[in-house]
């Protein structure tokens, strides 16, 4: 395959399902060589068989990206598969939303762990591989949460860190001529917020409807969408554009 990722190496957590699988995809579709690692082998396998059925190079790696020997493994696998890594972007993600009287430690520790510990784990073992080469792009997915949502005080710290984490690594690591990028989605159609409906009890086409309304552009978004951003963030035409946090919300919402 050909395109404007030719040549390089992309490596995308959380890869198996929703925004991280679209990613992979469309990394694959433009040329890229894509590592998908997830913490369920099964759908991260999928994600990378369908890539290779069409043509492309993928492979699968089971990881959890709390814990950093796996992390460390995962992309010390990605260097000796194919020879770099240019490109990472963390979609690893859970919710244990609860209000603050009835959070428990355990949901505050999974969910800052997976997300802020989890991205920290792998920018700090990708950037091993980016400084010598001079190279790389990294994308780490905050939230819309991240301005304050009512139930998500886990979710919403963590996704507010990732963003001073992609400021932080942009200053760090600028001189080494790597860019760190956060994007931030609002309601976006994948297997997270079908478990917010199941959980609270309401109807997902209710759910969705509700968040469509709400919406400026009056939808909801699709993991293409969020995409769509990412790999523009990892493309040349970003070249210059770091230490940002890009807000995809389908409009400013009240
Ligand atoms: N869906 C939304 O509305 C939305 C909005 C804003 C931000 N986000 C963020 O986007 C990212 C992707 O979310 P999604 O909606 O595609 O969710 P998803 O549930 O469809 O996919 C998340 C993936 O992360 C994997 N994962 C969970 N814990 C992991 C761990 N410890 N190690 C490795 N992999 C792990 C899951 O197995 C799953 O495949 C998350 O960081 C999420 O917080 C999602």
């Amino acid at each position: 395959m050909t395109g404007r990722f030719e040549a390089r190496v992309a490596l995308v957590t959380g890869g198996g399902r929703g925004i991280g699988a679209a990613t992979a995809a469309r990394f694959a579709a433009d040329g890229a060589r894509v590592v998908i690692s997830d913490l369920d082998l099964e759908p991260a396998e999928a994600v990378a068989a369908e890539i290779r059925r069409q043509g492309g190079q993928a492979l699968a790696v089971a990881c959890d990206v709390t814990d950093r020997t796996p992390v460390e493994s995962l992309v010390e696998r990605a260097v000796k598969k194919y020879g770099g890594l240019d490109i990472l972007v963390t979609c690893a993600g859970i919710l244990r939303d609860n209000l603050i009287h009835k959070m428990t430690d355990s949901d505050w520790d999974l969910v800052v762990d997976t997300h802020l510990k989890g991205t920290f784990l792998c920018a700090q073992a990708a950037q091993r591989v980016m400084v010598p080469a001079r190279r790389g792009r990294m994308v780490f997915l905050s939230s819309n949460s991240a301005l304050g949502n009512r139930g998500q005080v886990n979710y919403s710290a963590a996704k507010a860190g990732i963003q001073g984490m992609a400021r932080t690594l942009a200053i760090e690591l600028g001189p080494f001529n790597i860019n760190v990028n956060a994007v931030a989605p609002g309601f976006i159609e994948t297997r997270m917020t079908r478990a917010v409906a199941e959980r609270t009890g309401i109807d997902y086409e209710d759910l969705k409807r509700a968040a469509a309304e709400r919406t400026p552009l009056r939808r909801i978004g699709r993991p293409e969408d969020i995409a769509g951003l990412i790999t523009f963030l990892c493309s040349d035409d970003a070249s210059f554009v770091t230490g940002q946090t890009i807000y995809a919300t389908g409009g400013p919402t009240v």
